[in-house]
């Protein structure tokens, strides 16, 4: 193919702000799909990607366009998923390709998604496209919006391409722009193979698929390839390439875009970002690495009833077949019993393997509370990850514990302002900058992930009333004042209820923990004194009162049937409970103990 004819693109834009709709439109004016094929949303094929309208996975379509000129060209589109948990995806899709177009909504403006996305793709020097969307909507208000984009992002809008997705107005010019605006890739088709691995996922008929960009080369059926980083070697099945439908192609040039099966087992034998050379005559240098995709955020799942531990498993196996950015090993908890810690790459990857365990493999999940990656420095001078504040080991044999800092943007409305200030310097935030564009201001702040993975979302919302949008991403890990608080039930510290704290916080936390406590765990025959301790000093203390009298002593031992369904009940009650030492915790106790509010 000759290498002019094709241009290969992403769109970037904020959540909700039209991508899914504009790509389908694509397919659509192109003829990808006949109507009766053009499903809603081709693009966003995962069940759970649908229900919360949000892309997860990377995926590409080939489209073959007609344009004004009378030449026929081929568009490469790769997806890319608009959440920050997801910004290493986006990172290694914009790579793969030469342009963006930059989905703005007219009614809406500049979000901090828009800003996150826009910059990785300045970052690996796209050529970008600004598209307004929604100009169908009387709240549209495309000049200003033009203004704002290029005050706060700093690009010319005055070419801005103005449409609707919706009703298709404007998207045949969103064609041209890329064609006349956006560069062809560059390559060598007589060089030795050099492919890029962008992406790979398990399909249930032909085992894992991998989504690949040639750079130089000829890739085609029957080759046998290096992953030149993985150090492995495989025969190629199928080479093909998506319209969206898969369809097989003898061969794969310089700047082209597609896939290819041989049978591989597992998405984690295919390091996204590896180069594919061909294994008689390899490239003399693989391309420059990416920088691995890695869980920042770890919590416990346990199941809630302990026989369901086997299904579990399975179910958490397959998950992760698919999804080789998610981590697991078996963990047991004194209170909990047999579970497994799991790493995510951010908090929202944490909700939706959860929901996908509870709803696709039916499985009653606990859930115990996130806690970010500490960097452990011992005084022997090595450093061990921290993925459990249950696993600290004596402090006497650590130097000092480093946490995740992240650099958060945020977009509010003038009038919440100062309330998202106030959260921000609550969490030990250092503001680093503060703009308007029109009502709005742009605050961007670094803060410590630990404070922001439990309910920082949550806050930010209630206190901007939903107007209110962040990103965010991970800078370094810094030092900190930082200890481990150990809950005691009845003298006993309980694992899953151990916490990773600066010590500035440590006594308000310990307190409003023991204090909730106090609240959830029932009273017993006995007194149960609750603790919250840093090593050996108790720093906060409740205690829950001895029930006086036994249940059923109201019951006058007359009225047996009454007497019978109160202990029914009593042992309905169990159930929900977790024996520990001589005291029952209910489970809801585990997460509800760690909310401040
Ligand atoms: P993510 O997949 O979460 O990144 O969202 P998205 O950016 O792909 O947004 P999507 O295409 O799902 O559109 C979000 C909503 O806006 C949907 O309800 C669309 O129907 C609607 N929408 C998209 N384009 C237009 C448009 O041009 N006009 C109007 N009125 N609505 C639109």
């Amino acid at each position: 193919t000759d290498l002019s004819r094709i241009r290969n693109f992403s769109i970037v834009a904020h959540i909700d702000h039209g991508k899914s709709t504009l790509a389908d439109r694509l397919i659509q004016t192109t003829g990808g799909l006949t109507d009766r094929e053009m499903q809603e949303q081709v693009l966003d094929n995962m069940e759970l990607e649908r229900e919360r309208g949000i892309t997860i996975k990377a995926q590409t379509v080939r489209l073959n366009y007609t344009a004004k000129d009378g030449n026929e060209y081929i568009l490469n589109l790769i997806d890319t998923p608009g959440h920050v948990d997801f910004a290493y995806e986006v990172n290694r899709s914009l790579a793969a390709v030469e342009g963006s177009l930059l989905v703005v909504d007219a009614s809406q403006g500049v979000e901090a998604q828009t800003l996150a996305n826009v910059y990785q793709a300045i970052e690996v020097d796209h050529e970008i496209v600004p598209v307004l969307n929604k100009i169908d909507l009387p709240a549209a208000e495309p000049d200003r919006v033009k203004e704002q984009i290029e005050e706060v992002i700093g690009l010319d809008a005055t070419d801005a391409v103005e449409i609707s997705a919706k009703t298709g107005l404007g998207v045949p010019d969103v064609l041209e722009a890329i064609v006349n605006r956006l560069p062809s890739p560059k390559g060598d088709p007589d060089a030795p193979l050099k492919a890029m691995l962008v992406d790979s996922w398990y399909d249930l008929y032909l085992g894992v698929v991998v989504l690949v960009r040639i750079i130089d080369g000829k890739m085609k059926k029957n080759q046998k390839i290096r992953m030149m980083k993985a150090k492995a070697t495989y025969q190629l099945d199928q080479v093909g390439v998506f319209t969206p439908k898969k369809v097989e192609v003898d061969e794969l040039g310089p700047g082209e875009i597609g896939y290819f099966t041989a049978s591989i087992k597992e998405v984690a034998d295919t390091a996204v970002g590896d180069t594919i050379t061909d294994d008689k005559k390899p490239a003399a240098q693989a391309l420059p690495g990416f920088k691995p995709n890695q869980p920042v955020v770890f919590c416990g799942l346990f199941p809630v009833d302990s026989n369901d531990f086997e299904d579990l498993r399975d179910a958490i196996a397959k998950l992760r077949l698919n999804d080789a950015s998610f981590e697991y090993e078996m963990e047991t908890s004194a209170a909990l019993g047999f579970g497994f810690r799991c790493g995510f790459l951010g908090l929202l990857h944490l909700e939706i393997v959860r929901e996908r365990l509870e709803r696709e493999f039916n499985i009653d999940l606990i859930t115990t509370a996130p806690s970010v990656v500490y960097h452990m420095y011992k005084t022997d001078g090595e450093m061990e990850e921290l993925h459990n504040p249950a696993d600290m080991p004596d402090p006497v044999h650590i130097d000092h514990l480093e946490e995740p800092w992240i650099k958060a943007t945020i977009l509010v409305p003038d009038d919440y302002l100062g309330g998202v200030l106030k959260l921000c310097e609550d969490r030990r935030g250092i503001q680093k900058d503060l703009t308007y564009a029109g009502s709005r201001a742009m605050v961007v702040y670094e803060l410590p992930l630990n404070e922001v993975v439990f309910d920082f979302y949550d806050r930010l919302k209630s206190i901007t009333k939903g107007y209110a949008s962040f990103d965010y991403q991970i800078i370094e890990y810094r030092g900190g004042e930082l200890v481990r608080m150990q809950i005691l039930v009845n003298e006993e510290p309980v694992d899953a209820l151990a916490v990773v704290v600066h010590r500035s916080k440590a006594e308000a936390r310990g307190r409003a923990m023991c204090e909730k406590l106090k609240d959830l765990i029932p009273r017993h025959l006995f007194k149960i004194p609750i603790q919250a301790a840093l090593g050996g000093r108790v720093i906060a203390r409740e205690t829950i009162g001895a029930m006086r009298k036994d249940v059923t002593a109201k019951c006058y031992g007359g009225d047996a049937t009454r007497k019978r369904k109160l202990l029914e009940k009593q042992k309905a009650g169990k159930k929900k409970m977790r024996q520990f030492g001589r005291v029952e915790i209910p489970q809801e106790a585990f997460i509800k103990a760690l909310k401040m509010d």
